[in-house]
């Protein structure tokens, strides 16, 4: 009899959890944020790919940079205001996670 409730309990907590993930999964990592140069984006990255293949990645601005001049060379078709329109909202949306936390405060030019 006990064991029994037991075992109940924690299958419903077990679904709650279960249930919250998917959730989240749904509404924040799966599609791009909105913004100036995500339509650029969706036109331009999404002819060998999904463009959604960026979410998850987070890089710097010379990182993101880095990235398209090399789907540029695996032919990505663009104006180079349109690749920096991407760049920009890569850097805006996808920036690098661990060094750029500091780096609001180099805003004012102080270097240590
Ligand atoms: C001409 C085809 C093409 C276009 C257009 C294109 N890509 Fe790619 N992309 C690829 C290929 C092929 C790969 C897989 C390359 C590999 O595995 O090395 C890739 C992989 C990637 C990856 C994963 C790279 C990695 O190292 O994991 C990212 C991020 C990416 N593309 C971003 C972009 C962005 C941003 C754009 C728009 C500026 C874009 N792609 C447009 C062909 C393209």
């Amino acid at each position: 009899m006990l064991g029994l409730a037991i075992t109940r309990r924690t299958l419903i907590f077990g679904s709650l959890f279960l249930t919250s993930n998917l959730v989240f999964a749904g509404t924040n990592s799966l599609k791009l944020p909105d913004g100036p140069g995500k339509a650029t984006m969706e036109k331009i990255c999404s002819g060998c790919h999904a463009p959604e293949i960026v979410l998850g990645r987070h890089e710097t601005e010379d990182g993101w940079t880095q990235i398209v001049s090399d789907m540029v060379n695996k032919g990505a078709n663009g104006t180079d205001d349109e690749f920096n329109t991407i760049i920009d909202y890569l850097a805006k949306n996808f920036p690098a996670k661990a060094n750029s936390q500091p780096k609001s405060n180099d805003a004012g030019g102080k270097s240590q």
